[in-house]
């Protein structure tokens, strides 16, 4: 009836025009996207080459990961993703794309549609480009120096701890207890980040604090992930909002107001703290660097995503490759086991020389990266050198971890998962420098030494404390969808405490 009346309004050649006009339009942009465009020469498959459709497609399914690392499995190492998209599996795309300035060379900028904007639109350190990063950046770096980690050791030392009483009390109340590992991680770095950020404990581990937080973190990022299609194709804006569950934004809005509550908690508490918490380290910052009150709540909001699904997250895929290859459990076992006689000897320095824990996080980060897409950047409007060739200027690249890591032309036998290749010159030939797990260059992770220190505590005392065993039910554990980060499926297992 609609289009009957429609039609009997708009006459019929003019009908024709438009029609004609659209097919010619579309016809010219695939012809543009795939001829003329300089991006042209680099392989992958038309349909990307010419719409953004099949990656915003895998974007919603979660399965971006297979999809990226098949094509540069079939295409190699430069795959053009979509019209102004290069992806790379490659590790010396990493100092062209993510390296520091040098003569001629800019930096590159972040790629405000995939980051999108903060929850409160004030900028804040991992999504910020030029000034705002630099001042970011140099106030944040105190808190999370070398020196700020020796003073932070027995705050994460305790919640580490907190952690393996937790344990304890679980078996002691039922020794057949199924425990859900990913949630203890969570638990942990949650309680760990949320002191550091905001000076006060979140009592999770305890069985005291709010823990619908600690899903709403991942929530929020997923949600951020499936909004890209309105960034990249701004017309869409109202469909892909009706797309995101309401739940997901209600949960998006309480990991917001969490963290703001808790930053005026802390400023305005104006509590001198005897531990050296960030924001502690920030108000004594000389005043051109100082942050507003909004830049305050974005950042924090920041350092309990950043810093808590990411370890938790890396620790997670560690344990579970470890359980499912007992011959390298042992070794670590035997390691962790025979270098201390208590836990409390337990250490950052201790751990930092312990070779097998050691190579088995770099093995655990490799097989399971944490972040495992890749992170676009913008190349400027000159262009940019990347592996000796000139990309056009404003085209997106990046470093695909996931493929990257997972590439035969890499690594020897990639899918396996081999500590010893970080140890032995067996594995010489693999190239090491293509692994950069916390990104490279002057926005590469801030919390990396924060996170290596984490990791090495918690995985130790658990190992220390514990016998495990892996639940049928979580075999095949690591088939997940990603959004941005892993979609984690629980990972189930039964402990006993070691005799
Ligand atoms: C195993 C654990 C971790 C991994 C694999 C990891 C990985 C990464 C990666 C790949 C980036 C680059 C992001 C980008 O280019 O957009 C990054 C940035 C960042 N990470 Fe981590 N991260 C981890 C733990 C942490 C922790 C514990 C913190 C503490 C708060 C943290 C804070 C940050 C911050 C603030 C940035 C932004 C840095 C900047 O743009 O200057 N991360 N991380």
């Amino acid at each position: 009836m609609l289009l009957q009346s429609a039609s009997s309004l708009i006459h019929e050649p003019y009908i024709s025009t438009i029609a004609t006009s659209l097919i010619l339009i579309l016809v010219s942009r695939v012809y543009y996207q795939l001829f003329v465009n300089a991006l042209g020469k680099y392989p992958g498959p038309k349909f990307a080459a010419a719409s953004r459709i099949p990656q915003l497609y895998h974007t919603f399914k979660g399965d971006m990961l297979e999809w990226v690392s098949g094509l540069h499995a079939t295409h190699g190492n430069v795959v053009r993703v979509a019209p102004d998209e290069l992806s790379y599996a490659t590790g010396e795309a990493w100092k062209g794309i993510y390296g520091h300035a040098s003569a001629g060379k800019p930096v590159t900028e972040k790629d405000t549609r995939f980051y999108g904007p903060s929850f409160n639109g004030a900028p804040e350190i991992l999504r910020s480009n030029g000034p705002d990063h630099s001042r970011f950046r140099r106030n944040f770096s105190h808190a999370f120096s070398d020196r700020a980690l020796r003073e932070q050791q027995s705050l994460i030392c305790g919640y580490a701890d907190s952690l393996v009483d937790n344990l304890h009390r679980t078996i002691k109340e039922d020794p057949k207890s199924k425990i859900n590992m990913v949630r203890m991680f969570n638990l942990t770095t949650f309680d760990i980040m949320g002191d550091l950020t905001f000076g006060d404990s979140l009592n999770l581990l305890a069985g005291t604090g709010n823990t619908s937080w600690v899903s709403a973190v991942y929530v929020s990022v997923k949600t951020n992930s499936l909004r890209r299609l309105a960034r990249y194709v701004p017309w869409t804006a109202a469909i892909a909002q009706r797309f995101i569950p309401k739940e997901l934004k209600q949960q998006t809005v309480a990991h917001y107001q969490a963290s703001q509550e808790r930053v005026d908690k802390r400023i305005d508490g104006n509590h001198t703290l005897q531990k050296p918490d960030i924001w502690g380290i920030v108000m004594s910052q000389k005043e051109d660097l100082r942050l507003s009150r909004r830049e305050m709540y974005a950042n924090s909001q920041v350092f309990m995503v950043a810093g808590t699904e990411t370890t938790a997250t890396a620790l997670s895929g560690l344990l579970y490759h470890l359980l499912m290859t007992p011959e390298k459990m042992k070794i670590i076992i035997e390691e962790v086991r025979g270098t201390f006689e208590k836990d409390s000897d337990m250490d950052m320095r201790a751990l930092e020389r312990m070779t097998y824990l050691n190579a088995c996080i770099e093995e655990g980060l490799r097989i399971y990266p944490p972040v495992p897409v890749g992170l676009p950047r913008v190349t400027p409007d000159e262009g940019l050198l990347v592996c000796g060739e000139h990309i056009p200027g404003k085209t997106a690249v990046s470093v695909h971890h996931w493929a990257t890591y997972r590439s035969a032309q890499n690594f020897r036998l990639p899918d396996q998962f081999i500590p010893e290749r970080w140890i032995d010159d067996e594995f010489a030939t693999d190239n090491k420098a293509a692994f950069q797990p916390f990104s490279f260059g002057p926005r590469n992770c801030l919390g990396k030494n924060l996170a290596y220190h984490e990791m090495r505590l918690i995985l130790a005392k658990v190992l220390y404390n514990f016998e495990l065993s892996l639940l049928p039910e979580s075999i095949g554990w690591e088939k997940q969808k990603t959004f941005f980060l892993w979609e984690k499926k629980d990972l189930m297992v039964q402990l006993k405490a070691r005799k």
